[in-house]
């Protein structure tokens, strides 16, 4: 019976924090931070440029259990990258204010990973 009363509990938990997530998405706050990051300058939301589009991302990763993880390695890990004129430079690591601020971080993974085809 306690058994029983832990799982329920867990359940519902479970499904408290998948609508948190959902909608915790801040659209505004992730775009501000990618524009003051000047990621548009090489992602577009549905465009390829010097990287791929947030929408290739989304459609490779979408799904995932790991996907937040993924995106969140790319805008920390500063990780060598080829740009489309074959010079490689170190990937942006993302700043917030404050710094490392990982609820800003995942709310742009989750953003990205958000984007639809039209
Ligand atoms: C100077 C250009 C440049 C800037 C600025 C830049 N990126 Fe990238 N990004 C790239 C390139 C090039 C890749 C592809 C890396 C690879 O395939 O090895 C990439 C890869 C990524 C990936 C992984 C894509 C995938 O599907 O594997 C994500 C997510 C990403 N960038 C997000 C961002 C975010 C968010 C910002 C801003 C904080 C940003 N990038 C800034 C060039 C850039």
């Amino acid at each position: 019976m306690k058994i029983t009363l832990l799982a329920t509990a867990a359940a519902s938990l479970a499904l408290a924090g998948f609508s948190a997530n959902a909608l915790a998405l801040d659209v505004e706050a992730a775009r501000s931070l990618a524009d003051q990051n000047n990621c548009m300058q090489c992602h577009g939301l549905r465009k390829d440029k010097d990287g791929p589009s947030f929408l290739k991302t989304a459609d490779r990763l979408r799904g995932k259990p790991n996907a937040t993880d993924e995106v969140l390695k790319h805008l920390t890990s500063g990780k060598e990258v080829k740009l489309a004129d074959g010079t490689k430079e170190k990937h942006t690591v993302a700043k917030t204010m404050p710094a490392n601020d990982v609820a800003q971080l995942r709310n742009l993974a989750a953003f990205i990973l958000s984007i639809q085809p039209k």
